[in-house]
């Protein structure tokens, strides 16, 4: 997770580099790794010093991870020329490069854009079945939930519906969907709105939430900041806490994504330019690796799937 905290600070083109203890990827090589450690140590402090305080330092302090694990954890998290600089029994430095940022087109701060899907919202096909499914997939009990890339509210006015009583934090970028966020929730201050750019790590919210819902919104996002943005998810939802993500993902084949832009009766010239569409295998994949469990897809048309992944208890 913290590798997903060092991508979205660094910039375009940063590297970064981390020398650190690892631990052997068998006992065997974790046994001659600790010879050599004591071997080191002695150089400065005695035998006895070494098993009476040394030693149990290292196993009350040090968290060591084996050096596949971490290279392959910089890769998931999109960093590029993942390599090991240099390594010493279980000193090693490695680390990786911030890919440069290529134009990230995302039109949705603009009014326009913005309207027009709103005025046709209502005719994406099975959109209902999805956001019923969502709602079927919530948890009985919800005291406080997060919405990111809310829009005009219209999912979590849903939720609302379905939970009374939750308190509700409904986050996006756009002016002109605030300014509808706004209005719907006029006067419920159960309903706080928050104006938030998600390709920048998420603001301290106060505290906890036990659900995570979005839809429609993260597939605007580039790759590694989605990945990044799930391991902020799993940080910011409580134990126990559940993430719903309705989401339009990638077909398996650019034959099946032009059946899914017919059935929307669009043409590839028509496609939201800010479309970075990705699909549901490797999504799941993703949120098991950041550590959610009963991850699945519980729901799916065509490029219209959800995504519920929980945080262990
Ligand atoms: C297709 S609309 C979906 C809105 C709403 N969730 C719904 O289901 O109707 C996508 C939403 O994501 C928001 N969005 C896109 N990129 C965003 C970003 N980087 N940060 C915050 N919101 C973003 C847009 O402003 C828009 O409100």
């Amino acid at each position: 997770m913290l590798y997903s905290h060092i991508y979205d600070a660094l910039a375009s083109e940063g590297v970064f580099y981390n020398a650190d203890i690892v631990l052997g990827s068998s006992d065997a090589l974790q046994a001659i790794y600790m010879a050599e450690w004591r071997a080191f140590m002695q150089r400065s402090v005695s035998v006895e010093d070494i098993d009476r305080i040394w030693l149990p330092r290292y196993y009350a302090e040090d968290r060591p991870a084996e050096l596949l694990n971490q290279l392959a954890w910089l890769t998931d998290t999109g960093f590029a020329d993942v390599d090991v600089v240099w390594k010493y029994y279980n000193f090693a430095v490695y680390g990786g490069r911030r890919p440069l940022m290529t134009a990230d087109v995302n039109l949705w701060r603009s009014p326009e854009h913005a309207l027009d899907y709103l005025a046709r919202a209502d005719t994406i096909p099975h959109r209902t079945e999805g956001e019923a499914a969502l709602l079927d997939s919530l948890p009985e009990r919800m005291a406080r939930v997060l919405d990111l890339g809310s829009g005009d509210g219209r999912l979590l006015a849903l939720i609302k519906l379905a939970r009374p009583h939750v308190c509700a934090v409904a986050v996006d970028f756009s002016d002109a969907m605030l300014a509808r966020l706004q209005a719907r929730f006029v006067g419920d201050e159960a309903v706080a709105v928050v104006s938030h750019d998600l390709d920048r790590t998420l603001p301290d919210f106060g505290g906890p939430f036990d659900t995570i819902v979005s839809s429609f919104a993260i597939h605007h996002l580039a790759h590694p900041r989605k990945r990044s943005l799930y391991a902020q998810i799993f940080d910011v939802l409580a134990p126990g806490g559940m993430f719903c993500n309705l989401e339009h993902v990638a077909s398996a084949t650019e034959a099946l994504h032009h059946q899914f832009l017919a059935k929307l009766g669009i043409t590839p010239d028509d496609e939201d330019p800010s479309n970075k569409l990705l699909d549901v295998e490797t999504q799941l994949t993703w949120l098991c690796n950041v550590g959610f469990v009963d991850v699945d897809c519980h729901w799916k048309w065509r490029e219209l799937a959800l995504l519920v992944a929980t945080k262990p208890a």
